[in-house]
């Protein structure tokens, strides 16, 4: 049976830089607040009309393309991971078929969130080991900053995300021990409204009466697809409980690295690269720590670009094998945790 083996690798992220200062302009903030807890210094933001998050895909899926040497036209399917879509429906991977102007291949949409782009992954490498596909173009994007609420409101959420996207394109390999060697993927969606976005939805308050553990008010007209009351309620906007997500997330992380070096008998110190989902910069240290890997090992960027959720592995990903930090033989190892709650990781020979 084949592996798939990452051909290709890209990244975009818009020009426009916000940095924590530029925040006060529209929320009670500081620098200081943003920095200890979460590490983030700016992030970008992407063009409010001529960028969203399928264009910012395509650019990153186009570096991809190039690196791994093929054309658009030689993809045999898309999986797009994202929570921030340019339409509810259809997905955005159709949106990528078009603009790439590619054959009439088939394109999934994945929507983990943060883990988004390693479900995706997965999705894909189980393709290309079956030998249904053969070169699959992964990508993960956001456009964050058209959802968030920039009031002093949502300060808890909004100075956390930041626009960006990655992809990456597989191909099957049959070269020794190269490739994925394995991926993790888990579920539990006991804590599912600790991070959510409630509206536009069709749970016409089903859930807040099930599960008391849910902090948001009910709207009043139950039912509805969005509303007055929802809008001004906020609840079209990203609610967050920082600190069960914080706990939640330092405890799924090692365990879903451990689950993926025990599946593939390797330890932690055989780990050359650990590419943690850019949460916040708290999360990774705390999960460095854990894992007991030296600060080479370990790659954050999230203190220049926020948490880009679904994107936030593959830019980071390029980036790290972009400054030759990532080379042949290499033990590669991903993970993520995100809203779900949902948590996944890989290891990857490279
Ligand atoms: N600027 C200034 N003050 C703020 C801000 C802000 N941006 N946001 C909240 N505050 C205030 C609050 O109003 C509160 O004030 P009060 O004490 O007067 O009521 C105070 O700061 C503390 O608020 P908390 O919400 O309790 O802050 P906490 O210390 O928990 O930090 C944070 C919040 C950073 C979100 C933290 O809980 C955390 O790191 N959680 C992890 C969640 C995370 O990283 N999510 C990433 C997205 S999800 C994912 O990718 C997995």
């Amino acid at each position: 049976m084949p592996r798939s083996f990452i051909a290709g690798v890209g990244r975009y992220v818009p020009e426009q830089v916000l940095t924590n200062e530029d925040l006060k302009r529209y929320m009670d903030t500081s620098d200081e607040w943003i920095q200890e807890r979460t590490g983030i210094r700016e992030r970008h933001f992407a063009d409010r009309t001529s960028e969203t998050t399928t264009t910012m895909g395509v650019k990153a899926a186009q570096m991809a393309l190039d690196r791994a040497g093929l054309t658009a036209q030689e993809i045999d399917f898309i999986v797009f991971a994202t929570l921030s879509p340019d339409y509810y429906f259809p997905g955005c991977g159709v949106l990528v078929q078009r603009e790439l102007k590619m054959r009439e291949v088939g394109a999934l949409d994945v929507r983990n969130q943060c883990s988004g782009f390693l479900y995706a992954l997965s999705v894909a490498d189980q393709f290309i080991k079956t030998g249904m596909y053969r070169n699959i173009l992964v990508i993960g994007s956001e456009k964050h900053s058209f959802g968030l609420d920039m009031s002093t409101r949502g300060r808890n959420v909004s100075v956390i995300f930041g626009d960006g996207a990655g992809a990456v394109v597989l191909k099957p390999t049959e070269a020794d021990g190269h490739g994925i060697l394995s991926t993790h993927l888990h579920s539990d969606g006991e804590s599912a409204e600790l991070l959510a976005m409630f509206n536009p939805g069709t749970h016409a308050n089903h859930w807040t009466r099930e599960n008391p553990v849910a902090d948001f008010d009910e709207a009043e007209i139950a039912g509805m697809f969005m509303s007055h009351e929802m809008i001004d309620k906020a609840q079209n906007f990203p609610f967050m409980d920082g600190q069960a997500v914080f706990k939640k997330a330092v405890a799924k992380f090692p365990e879903v690295i451990n689950e993926a070096l025990a599946a593939n008998g390797l330890v932690a110190s055989d780990i050359d690269m650990l590419i943690p989902h850019q949460a916040n910069l708290r999360i990774s240290q705390m999960i460095q720590k854990l894992m007991r890997l030296p600060d080479n090992k370990v790659y954050n960027n999230i203190q220049r670009y926020g948490n880009t959720t679904a994107a936030s592995i593959p830019i980071a990903l390029c980036e790290a094998w972009e400054e030759g930090k990532i080379n042949s033989g290499n033990l590669v190892c991903l993970a993520a945790f995100g809203s779900g709650f949902t948590w996944a990781s890989s290891l990857i020979r490279w």
